[in-house]
Formats: structure tokens, C-alpha cells, sequence
């Protein structure tokens, strides 16, 4: 579904990412794990054509999209779960939701799929976005994208500063995609929560990448997985 190769990306002349390379097939989910400052956000960015990889290659399906502009990498069935969710404060729910509906060539997701998990929503929908709790506003920011029809979603930090029973709802999320073919890469600070339904896993460490693998294998390996994430696990 996706191929990252070899890309290097930038801020203005600092040098975030170098030579990060990653790929994440239908259906499965991609752990990106890392130190605050690691380049996990900005691998999510420069999927997205907002942060600009200068050199390497970014392919989607099999198409390139490095040069590609951010609202056709979107429509192309890219979803975008911003780690500071992005709503509009001062519209409704419900108009906030329908932002995310676009043409695509995956499914999207219905809103009663989507509020049939985030139950909440469905008491919330002509409240402005800037009077919700943070998890409200999560699930807010995920219905968005499913309603887009990804198929391929990039989760920030999905689960920071949630209550437990919102983290288990964002992942029956992720593995509803899954079951759909839909691919997932999830950006976690917390990786016991990401491990646990992650196929494979990639550590970024100052922008290169440090390790990658299956889930299975670190979840296995207590002494690799202190090494590699230390205090994130
Ligand atoms: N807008 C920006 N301008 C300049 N440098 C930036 C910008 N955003 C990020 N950086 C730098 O790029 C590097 C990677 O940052 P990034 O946000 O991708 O890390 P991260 O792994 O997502 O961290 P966190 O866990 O804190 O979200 C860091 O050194 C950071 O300081
Ligand atoms: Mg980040």
C-alpha cells in the first residue's frame, strides 16, 4: 500500500529525517515508535506532502506521490489523524465530521459505523468542536478520516492524555480497518499500547532509523525492546 524509501526531509536547512525507509502492506499496522523529536511526526508529514522529503521516494499503490500535492495525496485514500487534532473550534461536530467526506477509491466508513464505536458522538453532534473533551475531540478527528475512505491511516499519538476506555475504542478502530484491509501506521509514545496491535514496528532514533521488525520479535525479546525504547515501554 505504501513504500517510504530512503527519504530525507527538512526544516528549513535542519535535517529532520535521513534516508527513513518503511512500508506497510493492506491490511496491516505499522508501529512507528520513538524519543520525543525522533522524526515520527514529521515521517507522517512528508506521507502527506507538508513536510517535504527532498530526496528518496514516497510511493502509494505503486505511484510515486513525493512531488505530489497535499489534497490529492489526501483524495487518494491517505487519512490524517493529527496528533493536535485539527478541528474547527467554532463549528459543530457534525460539520466538522462532514469536512472530512471526500471522492475516494476505498470505502468510507458510514456515520453509524463510526458512532457505533465512538458512542458519545452521537449526543455531540451540534456542539461546537471547542467545548469538547480531549477524547471527544479524537473521536471527532478519527470519524473525520474514516468518513474520508481511507485506505491507508496515519494515527499521531492516538491514544495520548485519553481515558482507557477511549484508548480501547480508538483501537477496536484499528482493528476494524485491519479486518478491512486497510493499512495502518500508528505513531505511539506509549509502545505497550501500540504493540499490542501492531503487525510490524519501526524505531526512529534522531531521525535515522534504529530498528524495524515484527511485533511479535520485541514483544518477545524484554532485553531488545528496554534497548530500543527504554523508558517508552
Ligand atoms: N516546524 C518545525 N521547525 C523546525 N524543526 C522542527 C519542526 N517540527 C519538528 N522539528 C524538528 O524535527 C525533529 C523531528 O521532530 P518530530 O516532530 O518529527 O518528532 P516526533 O518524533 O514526532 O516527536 P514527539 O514525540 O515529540 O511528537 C526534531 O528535532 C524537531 O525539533
Ligand atoms: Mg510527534
Amino acid at each position: 500500500m505504501l513504500d517510504v524509501s530512503a527519504i530525507d526531509s527538512f526544516y528549513g536547512e535542519t535535517q529532520a529525517l535521513f534516508s527513513v525507509s518503511l512500508s506497510v502492506e493492506a491490511g496491516e499496522v505499522l508501529a512507528l515508535l520513538g524519543a520525543n523529536g525522533a522524526g515520527k511526526t514529521t515521517v507522517l508529514r512528508s506521507i502527506l506532502g507538508l513536510t517535504r522529503a527532498r530526496r528518496g521516494d514516497i510511493r502509494f499503490q505503486g505511484r510515486s506521490i513525493t512531488a505530489s500535492a497535499t489534497h490529492d495525496i489526501a483524495c487518494g485514500g491517505i487519512g490524517w489523524v493529527p496528533d493536535d487534532r485539527r478541528l474547527c473550534p467554532t463549528l459543530t461536530v457534525a460539520k466538522n465530521l462532514s469536512l472530512g467526506e471526500k471522492r475516494s477509491a476505498f470505502r468510507a466508513w458510514t456515520l453509524g459505523e463510526i458512532t457505533e464505536i465512538f458512542s458519545p458522538l452521537k449526543y455531540l453532534m451540534s456542539r461546537e468542536a471547542e467545548t469538547l473533551s480531549g477524547g471527544e475531540m479524537q473521536m471527532v478527528a478519527i470519524g473525520r478520516a474514516l468518513l474520508g475512505g481511507p485506505g491507508l491511516m496515519l494515527f499521531d499519538e492516538p491514544s495520548q492524555g485519553l481515558a482507557p476506555k477511549i484508548v480501547d475504542d480508538v483501537m477496536t478502530v484499528i482493528r476494524r480497518l485491519k479486518a478491512a484491509g486497510v493499512a495502518s501506521i500508528i505513531v505511539e509514545q506509549n509502545a505497550d499500547i501500540a504493540l499490542s496491535v501492531a503487525d510490524r514496528v519501526v524505531v526512529l532514533s534522531q531521525g535515522h532509523v534504529a530498528w524495524s521488525g515484527e511485533a511479535a520479535a520485541l514483544n518477545a525479546d524484554p532485553a531488545l525492546k528496554r534497548r530500543l525504547l527504554g523508558g517508552l515501554s
